[in-house]
């Protein structure tokens, strides 16, 4: 299908690559078409940029192949490309050579009007060709290049962790079981399931984090980051949470909390500008049809300083805010979406990093303070969405790791070799985890986590 000798519409529209009064050939999907006996115009998508290619027809009746051609429907167009007469296009094919593809009828979903993001949640496969999500997908894409690039440019190193894990990460028990025995027959041994007959020998989940594998890989090879899906079945049904997600997870040798602070801030404000510097044409359309505030919002909090403040000052700032707040605020408690909402939009109307939380709301594996009440955690908060990032500093001391876990309540016992990695040339060490999900969500201003999800996993939701 001319592969190599198509032009993609980005190239014309976007990198100004420009082929005048040549020959090209255009593949794409029909947006619209408007037939009248003089001349036809079909507005062609392909899916590389926002904008179309108007295809004019002069002569029609001598293209029959025309009254079959209905919006949705794939074609291939052969034209000179010419500055347009037409107002609001710059240029237009003059078409010579009209093939019908793939043809669509009447049925098509999206035709002219607008759809409601949850409408087309239910049309999965027809979704991508809407203005949005065909920005929503293009957009995932180029933030995960940036990601990688930041990191590769910093001397990081990809590492890739098992989605098949058998600890608990987050020690949150959420997790998503794997197993191959038969539902109703699982062998028995002493009146408990006997994983030991299971496919891996031992009871074995779908992974929340790569962090515990990472932080191996960054006591061997220094810096080192992960970018994978993680799983969580926490029923909450919220507009933030997802069942599958992709979270990027750095995690830094020789390195403690006040480093993973500067990597955090910087490595989110790299991300912000990428966005709005180099997916100017995906960030238009969003600043025009999902938030009109977006590019002042992401601009302001690239050029300023996040705040930040320990945990113990948050809460006195909440509890001293006369407001009413659904989960009351005293220490110890952990801080919910509306308290992080109200330190990001009221007190500080910017993005927040809380550090120094209480060790019992928090992961086994923070870094415990001299005070033995609080660990070296950070949550990055911002204003609309609240926690975007998760980190700590690293319990890098076996003694201390060990008696936190125990008195967390968990059993040491399978987490043999990440104490092992306290025991030869331990050093402190720190790492954070960005949700990919929420970090797009911030940057296009969509407001639920669904709709920035290609094929979204959420509870009751698996079917496409
Ligand atoms: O705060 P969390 O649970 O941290 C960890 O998993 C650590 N192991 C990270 C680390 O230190 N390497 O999750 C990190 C981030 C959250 O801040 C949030 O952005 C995102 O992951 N996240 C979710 N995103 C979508 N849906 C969910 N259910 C999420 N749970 C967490
Ligand atoms: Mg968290």
């Amino acid at each position: 299908m001319d592969y190599f000798k198509r032009t993609k519409i980005n190239k014309i529209l976007l990198d100004d690559i420009i082929p005048l009064n040549q020959e090209i050939i255009i593949l794409g999907w029909v947006r619209t078409i408007r037939l009248s006996k003089e001349v036809a115009f079909i507005e062609i998508n392909d899916g590389s940029c926002m904008g179309n290619i108007q295809a004019v027809i002069q002569n029609p009746d001598d293209y029959p192949i025309l009254k079959q051609i209905l919006t949705g429907a794939a074609v291939r167009v052969v034209g000179k490309l010419i500055e347009s007469p037409a107002k609001g296009q710059k240029y237009e094919l003059s078409v010579t050579e009209v093939q019908l593809v793939g043809e669509a009828d009447q049925t098509y979903p999206l035709q002219k009007k607008r759809h409601t993001f949850e409408y087309l949640r239910e049309i999965a496969h027809l979704r991508p060709r809407t203005n949005t999500f065909g920005a929503v997908n293009r957009i995932r894409s180029k933030i995960a290049y940036a990601i990688h690039k930041y990191y590769q440019e910093r001397g990081f190193y990809y590492i890739h962790t098992p989605i098949i894990s058998a600890s608990d990460c987050e020690g949150a028990g959420d997790m998503f079981r794997v197993t191959t025995f038969p539902l109703n027959q699982a062998p028995l041994k002493d009146g408990k399931i006997n994983f030991e007959e299971d496919f891996f020998g031992a009871e074995t989940f779908l992974s929340v984090s790569g962090q515990l594998e990472a932080e191996i890989a960054a006591m061997a090879l220094g810096d080192v980051y992960t970018f994978g899906p993680t799983f969580r079945a926490e029923n909450s049904n919220t507009s933030r949470h997802a069942s599958e997600f992709w979270m990027i997870e750095p995690e830094m040798a020789f390195a403690d909390l006040e480093d993973n602070m500067e990597i955090a801030v910087d490595f989110l404000k790299y991300l912000f500008r990428y966005a709005l510097e180099e997916c100017a044409d995906e960030m238009a359309f969003f600043g025009q049809w999902v938030d009109k505030t977006l590019h002042e919002t992401l601009e302001h909090v690239v050029k300023s300083d996040f705040e930040r403040l320990p945990y113990t000052s948050a809460v006195k700032i909440l509890e001293k805010s006369g407001e009413k707040f659904e989960f009351p605020v005293k220490w110890g408690i952990d801080l919910q979406s509306e308290h992080e909402r109200y330190l990001t939009e009221k007190t500080f109307k910017k993005p927040v990093v809380v550090y120094d939380y209480p060790k019992d709301i928090k992961a086994f594996y923070m870094r415990v303070n001299d005070d033995g009440k609080t660990v070296r955690a950070m949550d990055v908060l911002v204003p609309k969405i609240g926690e975007i990032i998760g980190g700590s500093q690293r319990e890098e001391r076996y003694d201390v790791l060990r008696d936190n876990m125990i008195a967390k309540g968990l059993n040491p016992e399978p987490y043999f070799w990440y104490f092992d990695l306290r025991k030869y040339g331990s050093a402190p060490h720190a790492g954070f985890g960005l949700g990919f999900e929420r970090t797009l969500m911030y940057i296009t201003g969509m407001a639920n986590i669904r709709d920035v999800l290609p094929f979204p996993r959420v509870p009751r939701w698996a079917k496409f």
